[in-house]
């Protein structure tokens, strides 16, 4: 597959995608088979993590392979926020509980894919089937706590040295860290995902996606 479709389908499956209608048809439920599960689970993802994975997508009734972030142009894992609809339904609901290193296969529905209509070179009301490999999970962006605690001077506005500032300080809690254009490509992606009104902050709101009282 040429590189030109692998970003543009990095670009679909990352923005937010649309819900679509559903009917009886197009309502199956999510099929999940683990591949691979890591003898030890150090935390299990849940709504609202920050994950990075690797996943190929295939249409089930003619394996035709329509996404590969393997051999996407840089061959980096993938990075966004689960349950809010950075991904397509399927994923979000197929790839919670989901332990560091475990590798799945997750048959979605078209009703929780690309819909009726499809979106090329998906083809309408097309099941598909994603393999997906978790490399890491960590906490937030996006609970209640982790805004505090990213808001180091507490002026309930997130800067881009505040952000970064708590990935770095994650990753290398986790021994994981990264090299500054990791950092600089997850800041990018985070800002363009969530500064809705582009001032260079994430307010509560724009944070807020659960609605927290609090804030
Ligand atoms: C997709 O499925 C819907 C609902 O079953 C149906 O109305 C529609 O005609 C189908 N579209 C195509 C192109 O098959």
């Amino acid at each position: 597959m040429s590189r030109f479709v692998c970003t543009l389908l990095l670009s679909l499956l990352l923005d937010v995608l649309v819900v679509f209608a559903t009917t009886d048809d197009l309502n199956g439920e999510v099929k999940i088979e683990v591949l691979f599960m890591p003898q030890e689970c150090t935390q299990k993802s849940k709504r609202g993590d920050l994950m990075n994975v690797h996943y190929d997508g295939y249409l089930a009734k003619d394996g035709t392979q329509f996404y590969c972030s393997r051999s996407d142009k840089t061959g980096h894992p993938q990075w966004f926020v689960l349950g809010v609809g950075q991904v397509i339904k399927g994923l979000d609901i197929g790839m919670a509980d989901m332990c560091p290193g475990e590798r799945r296969k997750i048959t979605v529905p078209p009703g929780l894919a690309f819909g009726e209509n499809g979106k090329d070179p998906v083809p309408p009301n097309a099941t598909v089937i994603f393999e997906v490999e978790l490399f890491s999970v960590s906490r937030g962006p996006r609970s209640l706590e982790a805004f505090k605690e990213i808001d180091v001077d507490k002026d309930r506005r997130l800067t881009k040295a505040e952000v970064k500032q708590y990935l770095k300080a994650e990753f290398e809690k986790r021994g994981e860290p990264r090299d500054e254009p990791v950092y600089e490509k997850i800041m990018a992606d985070i800002f363009h995902k969530n500064d809705h009104d582009k001032d260079g902050l994430i307010s509560p709101k724009e944070y807020n996606i659960y609605e927290h009282d609090e804030l």
